[in-house]
């Protein structure tokens, strides 16, 4: 078992099983709250992980300002929002250690160290990042921060000595890039000071928007964890199903039908989504008829997080006390990795 920990991640190495000695590691930005869509990617298998492994969840606002530094107020406020989903879906601090990852001034100081093992044409070659540079239109001027998150992703990483990273298939460079780093850092200290880690990859095809294309914020065609019954129903009501399904006795495409997309990855009646399919495919199932499933099954699944979201939302001291324990835990950890990884660059030798 103990092998598999330190297995170089290859995506085809990344749906294996977690073990209990697994140490679990991921984050999010705090660029808004967060949406269905990272429910069904990567927060649905940190629920069920839980308790399981040791787990911390970095809320990344120093990574979010690499893009964003122009709207670092709106940063520092998502911060609370992206703690109050994970305590509203479950998340639960006495087994899972969140934390904010600019109080953990250790990672800024591994992100330091570690740059000088990577090239930056090797960091203009990740292909997450071009993807990115390309999405916001940087063009030449990429912010050296953003270039660099990369590496200071990998400092989150082997700061935490994780085994098992929890993220989107466009991820996966980052989890080879932060195990090219590992290998130099311990190269460099003539031992196993920190451990590779391999992906986590979720069964779920990637969640499109309600208009078939990415979800994103900004494009507001997501549907936020914590949406209300009427933005549920207006969300649900926009999605795009199969533009030759006009009629409801017409036959009907599933591919591609972004109501049946989230009919597979969130109701748990798998039988009754079958023949709802077939019904499609055959033609007799309305668009509507089709949408109103879908409605109730969303609102099933947000109603009791919406409830516990704006319960916890009144009482920020609680909020505020799960951070700072959380920093605690995470600070003295990531301090001890920091120590062993300035020995290897011979400092305080
Ligand atoms: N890059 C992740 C995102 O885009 C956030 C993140 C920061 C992360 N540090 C991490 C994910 C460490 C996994 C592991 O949301």
């Amino acid at each position: 078992m103990s092998a598999t920990i330190l297995a170089p991640s290859r995506a085809d190495e990344g749906r294996g099983p977690a073990y209990a000695t697994d140490v679990i590691l991921t984050g999010d930005r705090p660029t808004g709250s967060l949406h269905l869509g990272h429910y069904a990617g990567s927060l649905r298998s940190r629920l069920a992980l839980q308790g399981q492994c040791a787990q911390t969840l970095l809320i990344a606002d120093l990574q979010a300002l690499t893009d964003s530094s122009g709207r670092a107020a709106d940063v520092a406020r998502h911060v609370m929002d992206v703690a109050l989903d994970y305590l509203a879906i479950g998340i639960d601090p006495a087994q899972t250690t969140i934390a904010v990852q600019s109080r953990l001034s250790a990672l800024a100081e591994l992100t330091v160290l570690f740059l000088n093992l990577v090239t930056v044409s090797r960091l203009e070659r990740n292909p997450t990042v071009k993807a990115e540079v390309e999405l916001r239109g940087f063009e030449r001027d990429i912010p050296a921060g953003f270039l660099c998150y990369p590496v200071s992703q990998a400092a989150d990483i082997s700061g935490f000595r994780a085994t098992l990273v929890p993220v989107g298939e466009d991820q996966l460079p980052m989890i080879e890039q932060t195990n090219e780093i590992v290998r130099r850092v311990n190269r460099l200290a003539g031992a196993p000071v920190v451990p590779e880690c391999r992906a986590l990859l979720s069964s779920t095809p990637r969640l499109p928007g309600v208009d078939g294309r990415k979800a994103s914020k900004s494009l507001g065609n997501a549907i936020p964890l914590a949406a209300s019954a009427d933005d549920i129903r207006r969300l649900v009501r926009a999605m795009y199903t199969d533009a030759g399904h006009v009629r409801a006795s017409d036959p009907g495409r599933v591919e591609g039908n972004v109501v049946f997309a989230y009919l597979d990855a969130f109701d748990q009646d798998l039988t009754t989504v079958g023949e709802l399919k077939a019904r499609y495919r055959h033609g007799g199932l309305g668009d509507m008829a089709l949408k109103r499933r879908l409605e109730d099954v969303l609102e099933g699944l947000v109603a009791p997080i919406r409830a516990r979201r704006a319960e916890l939302a009144r009482d920020r001291a609680y909020v505020m006390d799960v951070l700072r324990a959380g920093y605690e835990r995470a600070n003295a950890i990531t301090e001890g990795v920091l120590r062993d990884v300035r020995r290897a660059f011979a400092l305080d030798a």
